[in-house]
């Protein structure tokens, strides 16, 4: 195991004052995120630029070290992205990943292009040359592979450190200019011990000191909201959530009573959440907080809707309004603060991945009412946040509640929302958390959760039949909410739950449960 260099002591050596950075220059991956997830686990900061960044910007963050990630382009393809290739005369430790890799070998006078084997999933490697970055690490090796091109010929400088059984080039380095590039993926869990190719190239190679933690991070968004609020005032939209109350406390250390937070309740929260969020934040850190019974509305809005899209861009609709009318009372206020995570602002689509579902935010809002967006949160996966979240001292129920879609039940209940059917889901998914928590699987679960379907069915309750809802069970497992697997719950939890629900939720006839996984299904059923 490659140890962590002791921190260097404060006052001793060139640069005390900052944490060291490594930039990450996005490809259009989305593993440029898990990348720089990947170096923050290994406490030094990172930061996500996209790859055509004018030199000069990169080179003002005074980064110890820069990462190419994978991208889904050839490097033939017209159009395909590519960094300045006065990049790599910078004197900066740069290490590519797979299309990343690729890119440098091309720019440098090496040669990319199809191999004869495509390699995808599991491969195994043999460590050609261990240092400097596979010191420690066995010479034969199962790595995770996902591409189509390789390198077929190393740049001038350039030596092969690894290769695969199929002869790709797995691995290659120009020590003398330090640059070095990976075929496979380090960032990938399947690819156990790629944390340790990471942490060789990040200490060994850039010489980075680990000293990011989840305090610094703290201590460094605090700082930038405090800048963007300046001396005026925020708002944020409190969800009942981990990610806009983990906003929502940084914002209030930041800038204290400056912080409204706004609580719309549309009546889509699940059994007992609303009352938490008022106790949490009134009562508990003393936050100034405007609770907005807007639960009528919202089912009025959504009468007769049945398309799930539809169902999203109502509510989305509708809670800017009730949110604007809000804030419009309290008068001026400059800054938006909202808790988005990096799936979340994927999933929506970005410059370079496909939007897959409309999530729900404040969207568009800040242009309307002119107000600054500041997402503390943006760069970040939901174990991340946990973390953050107990560093502020959130409570641990709030902390471990499974994550919960903007636009709430409404896309739980399939086909039309009425109070009726809201109701019975409500229930029924009280059951389901409450069954889950009983047989200690609340942190191994990802998400738990009931889905009412827009399905009759027949069934017979003493004598009598009955005629009533289809109800699913989905629970996942997932690390991130990017990818997930359907839960293997026991046949004993499944039985408690259908015989709960069918006899404990009136309307409810059958109990179904989910065995797809993500993907190709998403976790929310719409
Ligand atoms: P899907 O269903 O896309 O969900 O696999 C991935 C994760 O995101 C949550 N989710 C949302 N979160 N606003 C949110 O803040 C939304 O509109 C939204 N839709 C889905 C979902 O619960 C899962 O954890």
């Amino acid at each position: 195991m490659l140890a962590e260099p002791r921190p260097t002591p404060a006052g001793v050596g060139e640069r005390t004052a900052a944490h060291d950075v490594v930039v990450v220059l996005d490809f259009g991956a989305q593993y440029a995120q898990l990348i720089a997830r990947r170096v923050r686990e290994s406490r030094v900061k990172s930061l996500i630029l996209p790859y055509d960044v004018p030199l000069a910007d990169l080179l003002r963050l005074e980064p110890k070290g820069i990462i190419l990630s994978g991208g889904p382009a050839s490097v033939y393809e017209p159009g395909a992205p590519r960094p300045d290739p006065g990049l790599f005369d910078l004197g900066i430790p740069t290490l590519g990943i797979c299309y990343g890799l690729q890119t440098m070998a091309h720019l440098l006078g090496g040669e990319t292009g199809p191999t004869d084997r495509r390699e995808y999933g599991r491969t195994r490697l043999f460590v050609d040359t261990p240092a400097p970055l596979f010191a420690g690490l066995e010479d034969r090796l199962t790595c995770w592979m996902s591409h189509g091109d390789a390198v077929l010929r190393l740049p001038p400088g350039f030596v092969r450190l690894a290769h695969t059984d199929g002869g790709v080039i797995a691995a290659a380095g120009d020590p003398a200019r330090r640059l070095y590039g990976l075929q496979f993926h380090p960032e990938v869990s399947h690819t156990p011990w790629g944390g340790e190719v990471l942490r060789a190239f990040l200490y060994g190679v850039c010489g980075c000191r680990p000293t990011w933690t989840m305090a610094s991070f703290v201590e460094h968004s605090v700082a930038e909201i405090r800048a963007a609020v300046g001396s005026g005032r925020a708002v944020l939209a409190l969800s009942g959530g981990i990610d806009s109350a983990t906003a929502a406390a940084l914002a209030h250390r930041a800038v204290g009573d400056r912080l409204t937070c706004i609580f719309v309740d549309h009546g889509l929260l699940r059994e007992g959440e609303g009352e938490a969020v008022r106790a949490v934040f009134s009562d508990t850190f003393g936050i100034p907080l405007v609770h907005v019974d807007a639960r009528e509305r919202f089912l009025a809005r959504l009468r007769g809707i049945t398309d799930p899209e539809a169902k999203r861009r109502a509510i989305g609709e509708e809670f800017i309004r009730v949110f604007e009318e809000e804030a419009a009372r309290l008068g001026q206020v400059d800054v938006l603060v909202q808790g988005t995570l990096y799936p979340d602002v994927i999933e929506s689509g970005t410059r370079t991945a496909a939007r897959i579902k409309t999530h729900h935010n404040v969207g568009g809002l800040p242009e309307r009412m002119r107000l600054r967006l500041v997402e503390p949160l943006r760069e970040l996966f939901k174990d991340e946040v946990r973390e953050i979240a107990r560093q502020l001292g959130l409570p641990d129920a709030l902390i471990e509640r499974h994550p919960f879609p903007g636009p709430g039940l409404a896309v739980r209940v399939a086909g039309e929302v009425t109070a009726e059917r809201l109701a019975r889901l409500r229930a029924a998914d009280a059951i389901v958390r409450e069954e889950v928590r009983a047989a200690g699987l609340q942190r191994a679960i990802w998400q738990a959760f009931a889905v009412l379907l827009p399905v009759r069915t027949v069934g017979v309750t003493g004598d009598a039949r009955a005629y009533g809802d289809a109800l699913v069970v989905r629970a996942v497992t997932s690390e991130d909410g990017m990818t997930a697997d359907w839960a293997r719950l026991s046949d004993d939890l499944l039985e408690r739950l259908a015989s709960r629900i069918t006899r404990e939720v009136r309307g409810v006839a059958r109990v179904l449960y989910d065995i797809t996984s993500k993907p190709p299904a998403t976790i929310e059923w719409e």
